[in-house]
């Protein structure tokens, strides 16, 4: 396969409205159920297909409040939507987000498996450990874990749900019906794991899929979370607001990658979440920017929704003219703690009262990723020319807007060789130039270490 370095495209549907999109279902083209109505997903999963997108990213969380955005209120669980959207795409990776905080190893590994061989390869995962505190409270827990034990089980988690991916190797199941032979025995290896977390014996009753282990992407970003990404992630989910921004990410977290874990940088796909808006014109498209900005997101909304990064932490209670209460970090400490802690210290480094600091986190959604097709396509290549990405996770939220991206964004990117005309790759890994891994046991048979 060709090794030509090309932009990597993601489609990140929101159904009736993510953070921040509080009146987006009010869009005529967006169905009022449109979070669980697996019609509306089919329609987005095969739109972007249509664009030649390398996947679809369907986000999750488990704890919601009456504040909660609309999309979060009542949605589908990721695993079992992209089931359904497996058989009704045939190339785009359809990728979910599972928790490594609040699932046991053996259920979740054979659920992703699961996808991997419904969608013949083109599973991938995106490994969180909840930014939501409460969600603890769903699980029987007073709190949610500290963050040394959140990303200890994180890491546990892949590596024990790669050694259970290895279960059987290629050629365990023989299925001669002349000889009657099933399965090659010998094929079949028992795990026998005990960590500081998990004690999983194996094997898991499922065999690998065509790309071998489903993707494995990761999304955190305190220290602790950007080791994690650079040691096992293959794809890592990130926010950037400009190119310098991303350009230090992805410096970090690819020179993490080689100097700490030995790896060669070129095994991870940097790709942060985007908002575009496509117009006519600059200044149509900046126009409809500010008017979807104000409508989507009112201040109250903002308000509301702002205490999500400290654990749901109500900050209607404070002035809002007053200088920002700092000392409501602490309630973020097992939350989206490295999120809280960034508007904290801008608050404070700026002197802004709650009112500065809230209508800085909502404007802070002002994206560069605005104009005409042309306009756009340029962006996103200056992006990943200047290495401040590897790729793109385009938000969804109206649907003009994105079929806009595809029938008029993505043909410019074509047209430029920085993006597939076609599917080259039946599945993810193959679409993100990523390395096939060889199943651990058949490795080390060939090496004549086999036990
Ligand atoms: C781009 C991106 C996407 C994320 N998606 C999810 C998600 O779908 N569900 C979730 O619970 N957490 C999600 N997170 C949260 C992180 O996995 C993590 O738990 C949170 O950011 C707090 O950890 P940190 O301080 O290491 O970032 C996401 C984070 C980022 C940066």
């Amino acid at each position: 396969m060709a090794s030509k370095r090309e932009i990597h495209l993601g489609a990140v549907p929101y159904g009736t409205g993510g953070p921040g999109s509080h009146t987006l279902w009010l869009d005529p083209e967006i169905p009022g159920d449109a979070s669980v109505d697996v019609a509306w997903f089919t329609e987005i999963a095969q739109l972007a297909e249509r664009g030649r997108f390398d996947l679809l990213f369907i986000v999750d969380s488990q704890f919601i409040t009456p504040y909660s955005p609309p999309h979060y209120l009542n949605r589908l669980e990721p695993l079992t939507l992209l089931s359904a959207l497996a058989t009704q795409t045939s190339r785009i990776g359809l990728v979910g987000t599972a928790t490594t905080s609040f699932n046991s190893p053996f259920n979740l590994v054979r659920r992703l498996g699961s996808l991997d061989l419904i969608s013949r390869g083109r599973a991938g995962w995106n490994v969180v450990t909840t930014g939501d505190a409460g969600t603890a409270t769903n699980y029987g827990l007073e709190e949610h874990y500290d963050y040394d034990t959140r990303y200890g089980r994180a890491q546990e988690f892949v590596e024990l749900a790669r050694a259970l991916w290895d279960s059987y190797e290629d050629d365990a199941f023989v299925r001669d019906r002349e000889s009657g032979v099933f399965l090659d025995r010998s094929k079949q290896h028992v795990l026998n794991h005990e960590g500081e977390h998990f004690k999983v014996r194996g094997p898991l009753n499922l065999q690998r899929s065509a790309q071998g282990h489903p993707v494995v992407f990761q999304a955190g970003d305190s220290d602790q979370g950007r080791d994690l990404g650079a040691s096992v992630g293959e794809g890592i989910f990130t926010h950037a607001p400009d190119i310098p921004a991303g350009q230090a990410f992805y410096d970090d977290i690819k020179t993490r990658a080689r100097d700490r874990f030995g790896r060669n940088p070129d095994h991870l796909v940097v790709m942060p979440g985007i908002k575009v808006v496509v117009g006519d014109t600059d200044e149509e498209a900046r126009e409809i920017e500010a008017f979807n900005n104000d409508r989507d997101h009112t201040f109250s909304a903002a308000l509301a929704e702002f205490g999500r990064a400290f654990g749901w932490h109500d900050f209607t209670q404070y002035d809002l003219d007053a200088p920002f209460p700092a000392q409501t970090l602490e309630h973020g400490r097992r939350s989206f703690f490295t999120q809280a802690k960034a508007v904290t210290d801008r608050a404070v480094e700026n002197g802004w009262t709650l009112r500065q600091t809230v209508e800085a986190t909502r404007y802070f959604r002002k994206s560069e990723f605005v104009g005409s097709p042309t306009t756009v396509a340029d962006k996103l290549i200056e992006w990943w020319d200047a290495r401040a990405c590897d790729g793109f996770n385009v938000g969804v939220d109206h649907p003009a807007n994105f079929r806009r991206f595809v029938d008029d964004v993505v043909p410019i990117l074509q047209e430029r060789g920085v993006f597939r005309a076609d599917y080259e790759a039946t599945t993810l890994r193959g679409h993100l130039g990523l390395p096939h891994p060889v199943n651990r046991h058949a490795a080390a048979r060939a090496a004549g270490e086999t036990a």
